[in-house]
């Protein structure tokens, strides 16, 4: 019988975002989102057997889990037992290898990450399909980290969410971008992703427009991806963060996600495109800009971000696998 599994998973950046739930219980989405996933910004997730503990253990980067997460990842692990039939408490071990709650999408390795490990410790056992639908109940993006390359997540239609599950569009050597990380502040965000959005559908005036657009970015990426048109993503990725952010700036309490180091980088980027540079820009919930542009470029994008007044670092990425099992013993 095996006693600990450990698997990993890469983060993602969305291109076409997730913002919007139609079932809070189920992380069931409005809409369907696309990302890629980010080879080297990565979460280790060791599982292991806690035989006659009442609880589970849970350790986040070398340290017991606040009551917030660990009871999080509790809720998500009871999840993953009572699928398999099993009582078996866990000892967890989470390592991320980036800033962790801060707009770079932690929730999406870490979830995807301990849904495989968890699901194969105890004995299930899952298509990619099913395990994508899995991870998505601990956070929606976890259910595109748990597939390699360009991902589209389907909004799905079904009442049970089993149709609201990630694909891939393309793998990760179909067209092989530079991603560009700019970090401009390490800390944590004061409103996550998830209260955030729920805001956001709750408050915003603009939400019906978001909803109401949304699909047209998506197609434009989706189709843009498979074309490997760098111009045609990065302008609708663009439009889709900024109009991602104006919804959510457009409720009552205002949420702004970024500083103004964020505005500088955009404002950066943008100029490395009248230059000739093509790069493109997208922000999920928090200050850090992501961006994309060709492969050989992105030294000279990487230099150039680190440069503006405010980015303490640049992670550099490109497109990377899906969730892979790395030890079971
Ligand atoms: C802005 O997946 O973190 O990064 O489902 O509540 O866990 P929960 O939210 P989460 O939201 C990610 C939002 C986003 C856009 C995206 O990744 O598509």
């Amino acid at each position: 019988m095996l006693t600990t599994v450990v698997a990993r998973a890469n983060s993602n950046v969305a291109l076409a975002k997730y913002w919007g739930k139609r079932d809070e219980q189920l992380n069931l989405p409005h809409t369907g989102s696309l990302s890629v996933a980010m080879a080297g910004l990565t979460t280790t997730a060791a599982v292991s057997l806690c035989r006659g503990s009442e609880s589970d253990r849970i350790i986040m980067n070398g340290a017991p889990a606040s009551a917030r997460e660990g009871g999080r990842i509790s809720a998500f692990l009871d999840l993953v037992r009572e699928r398999a039939g099993r009582r078996d408490r866990v000892e967890v071990d989470v390592r991320t290898n980036f800033p962790v709650a801060a707009g770079i999408a932690s929730s999406a390795s870490t979830f995807a990450a301990l849904a495989l490990a968890a699901a194969a410790l105890l004995g299930l056992v899952l298509s990619e399909a099913e395990l994508s639908a899995l991870a998505r109940r601990g956070s929606g993006s976890a259910a595109r980290s748990v597939v390699g390359g360009y991902v589209e997540w389907l909004r799905g239609y079904a009442r049970d969410g089993s149709d609201s599950i990630a694909v891939q569009v393309a793998p990760a050597s179909y067209w092989p971008l530079g991603i560009v990380v700019a970090v401009t502040d390490e800390g944590p965000k004061r409103v996550g992703s998830r209260e955030g959005m729920a805001r956001t559908v709750r408050e915003s005036p603009f939400f019906a427009s978001w909803l109401a657009t949304h699909d047209t970015d998506l197609a434009t990426i989706r189709r843009g991806v498979l074309a490997r048109d760098i111009a045609a993503v990065g302008g609708a990725a663009e439009h889709n963060c900024l109009k991602m952010h104006a919804v959510a700036m457009a409720g009552p309490e205002g949420l702004i996600y970024w500083n103004p180091a964020t505005v500088a980088v955009i404002d950066r980027v943008r100029g490395l495109r009248a230059e000739g540079l093509p790069a493109y820009f997208t922000i999920d919930a928090g200050p850090q800009v992501k961006v994309i542009c060709p492969r050989p470029e992105r030294d000279a994008v990487a230099g150039a971000l680190e440069q503006v007044p405010g980015v303490r670092r640049v992670l550099l990425s490109e497109p990377g696998s899906g969730a892979a099992v790395v030890e079971r013993a």
